[in-house]
């Protein structure tokens, strides 16, 4: 597993590509650094701000300004605020309301599992249950989930380079021109309608004088879909797949439910649904030794960074007893996974209701295939059998 990863480790951890004035990290240590330091910034240089090329300038600029409000891509203090307004919704309180209701949901679809032949965990099961789940918190309808997929999925490509052509970026920004069309006549109707949903309270919040501007708030609903549903799928999939290809820790998951926390943390680190994330260089800084300069590029290879022998004892075992588990798959600092309670709770959720359903559960023959995606790592299918 990730061959490609334990060599940059040995041989390579720290490299730099001149044209590209980028550096990519693969050491554990290296990447807490670049996470968790204020030389190290999100928010896109003016340099580098605008299309991935010229000629589709016109058509990246309703795409390149929803962007911008995401909190991702930016610093503090605007990072604070935008996440500050959100936050609530991944409380401890927040997610208690929910786990029944998750619960309810992941029983129906893992029950309907059995019902084909040739049972696919990914369409059937990893796919539609993080889209309910987040289309519940932001309060859509549930007849327009389907919509949510497709979106979440197109967004999901534009975050990798390679899809970057001209008549894909076209399409991009028609539907993010629909996306904000439906969040915004959504927030209209919440106005005049409040529920309990986390689109509601960011109205309540602008009502009550805190500034989050209209395209922050679509923006935001936007970065919650695609965050909160391609990441979960893979999460679902990869993690029961690494489950699958071991026998015997699925034995003992089956008779010690109690592992399954610790069985999610082992499955993030394993397989992490996001392999990579960067960061700008704001002001000239030491890396193991070496100077990294104002204005460079460094990409951290979280997945690698979970691998590192310097951190983890014989990384690429996958143990669901691991203990400390500390993995960088929601990276760290001050972006760390806005949605990781939820994440989180959905993977235990997930696991232990197939297992529960059906704990003889095996992987069918054939080789897995993986979606084309350099960011996020995910099955197109996992065919099991139910048994
Ligand atoms: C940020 C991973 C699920 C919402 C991040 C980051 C990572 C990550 C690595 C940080 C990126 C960076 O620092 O550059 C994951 C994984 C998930 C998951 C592996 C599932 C297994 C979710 C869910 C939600 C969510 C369910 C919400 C419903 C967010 C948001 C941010 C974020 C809003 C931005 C936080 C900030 O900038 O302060 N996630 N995520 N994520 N995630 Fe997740």
């Amino acid at each position: 597993p990730y061959p490609f990863y334990t060599a940059l480790l040995k041989e390579d951890p720290l490299f730099y590509i001149e044209e590209r004035g980028m550096w990519v990290a693969s050491r554990y240590a290296d990447i807490q650094q670049v996470l968790k330091s204020p030389q190290f910034i999100r928010e896109i240089p003016q340099e580098h701000q605008g299309a991935p090329s010229p000629d589709v300038a016109d058509d990246w600029k309703p795409i390149g300004e929803m962007m911008h409000h995401w909190m991702l891509l930016r610093d503090p203090p605007d990072h604070t605020r935008l996440r500050g307004l959100v936050s609530h919704g991944f409380s401890p309180r927040a997610m208690a309301q929910l786990e029944q209701q998750l619960r309810h949901i992941a029983s129906d679809l893992a029950a309907d599992l059995a019902d084909s032949d040739t049972p696919d965990l990914i369409t059937s099961f990893a796919f539609p249950f993080p889209v309910i789940v987040i289309a519940e918190l932001l309060g859509v309808p549930s007849e327009d989930r389907e919509l949510f997929k497709e979106w979440s999925h197109l967004i999901a490509k534009l975050l990798d380079v390679s899809y970057q052509t001209p008549a894909f970026i076209q399409q991009v920004r028609v539907t993010v021109l629909e996306m904000t069309d439906y969040f915004e006549k959504l927030a209209e109707e919440r106005r005049r309608n409040p529920q309990e949903d986390l689109i509601s309270s960011m109205l309540k919040s602008q009502n009550e004088g805190k500034p989050i501007s209209d395209a922050e708030l679509v923006a935001t609903c936007i970065l919650l879909l695609v965050a909160g549903h391609e990441t979960t799928v893979n999460l679902i999939g990869n993690g029961i797949q690494s489950l699958l290809l071991h026998p015997d820790q699925q034995e003992l998951l089956v008779r010690e439910p109690s592992l399954i926390p610790s069985a999610v943390e082992e499955m993030l680190r394993y397989e992490p649904p996001v392999q990579m994330t960067g960061r700008f260089i704001g002001a000239d800084v030491e890396v193991s030794g070496r100077l990294l300069r104002k204005g460079q590029h460094i990409t951290v290879l979280l997945a690698a960074g979970n691998r590192d022998p310097e951190q983890f004892a014989d990384p690429n075992r996958f143990d669901i007893h691991r203990s400390p588990n500390r993995h960088l798959s929601f990276a760290a600092g001050v972006h760390f996974c806005l949605g990781a309670p939820l994440a989180r709770m959905e993977g235990e959720i997930a696991a232990s209701t197939l297992l529960a359903h059906y704990p003889e559960m095996r992987l069918a023959a054939g080789k897995p295939q993986y979606r084309h995606n350099i960011l996020f790592r995910g099955l197109e299918r996992l065919p099991i059998l139910t048994l």
